[in-house]
């Protein structure tokens, strides 16, 4: 896919999607660097793949987002492609849903996105070019009982994304979603095991889908071969939901 020492920043990477999207990006020779709450799933993703750098971030903590984006750049020696992987859902039925958890993935999942987008975009623009991949959600497009903040989130990334590529195109940015169904991952291991078979008999390809289904779209997205592809999002559900 052409990657070779393209340099990426990939938050969320040590979760399910993100471990994959570690894999499929060194794989390609890209310069990685992975970042994620958890220090000591960083330090078994850096034992895994030792070419990467890992750096532990908190996207809740917006005022440091601008300087993560410089001391990555400087630990990467530039930036070619982002990925904003990183994602929670905190469920409930709406009229059981605070505020502080209204709040709080709107931050996470929205929020931290404008402002990562914001940052790597002036690096981007200096270099004359970038990819930026933002990772949504079927339920942003279908909607999902007790997850009205989480399904917001997501749809707000792709009309973001959509704005977004408008505005950068022309400065050959690249701004792309990749919308999962359901995966594999810890997100849905918390799905009890009866609804859990509920939504796969509504899944046309008989099963979750793997971190590799995802990762594999994302890193098209970012390669050369994707060029002419701006403001799109790409579906991988198994055919749960067909735009
Ligand atoms: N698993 C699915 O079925 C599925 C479906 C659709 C969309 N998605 C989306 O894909 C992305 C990855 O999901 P996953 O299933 O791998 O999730 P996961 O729970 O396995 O991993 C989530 C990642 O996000 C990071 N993260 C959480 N809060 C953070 C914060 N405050 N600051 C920085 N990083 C933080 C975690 O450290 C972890 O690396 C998310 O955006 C999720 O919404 C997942």
């Amino acid at each position: 896919m052409s990657l070779k020492y393209k340099k990426v920043i990939i938050t969320g990477a040590t979760g399910g999607i993100g471990n994959s999207l570690v894999k499929r990006f060194a794989e390609e020779g890209a310069i990685i660097l992975a970042t994620g709450t958890k220090e000591e799933k960083l330090n078994d993703l850096k034992k895994n793949f030792s070419s990467i750098q890992i750096a532990k971030f908190n996207l809740e903590e917006h005022s440091t987002i601008e300087s993560f984006i410089e001391s990555a750049v400087q630990k990467l020696g530039g930036l070619d492609i982002l990925v904003n992987n990183a994602g929670i859902n905190l469920d409930s039925l709406t009229i059981r849903m605070s505020e502080e958890n209204w709040k709080k993935v709107l931050d996470i999942n929205l929020t931290s996105t404008f402002l990562m987008c914001k940052s790597a975009i002036k690096k981007m623009i200096k270099n004359k070019s970038g990819k930026i991949i933002n990772i949504t959600s079927i339920v942003g497009h279908t909607g999902n009982f007790g997850q009205t903040n989480y399904s917001a989130s997501k749809a707000g990334t792709v009309a973001f994304s959509k704005s977004l590529a408008l505005e950068y195109a022309k400065k050959n940015i690249n701004i792309n979603c990749v919308s999962p169904g359901f995966i594999k991952t810890e997100m849905t291991d918390k799905i009890p095991e009866e609804y859990k078979k509920m939504l796969i008999n509504k899944i046309p390809a008989g099963d979750l889908g793997t971190g590799d289904d995802v990762s594999n779209c994302v890193v098209f997205l970012a390669s050369d071969k994707a060029n002419y592809i701006n403001g799109e999002t790409i579906h991988v559900n198994g055919g749960m939901y067909m735009a």
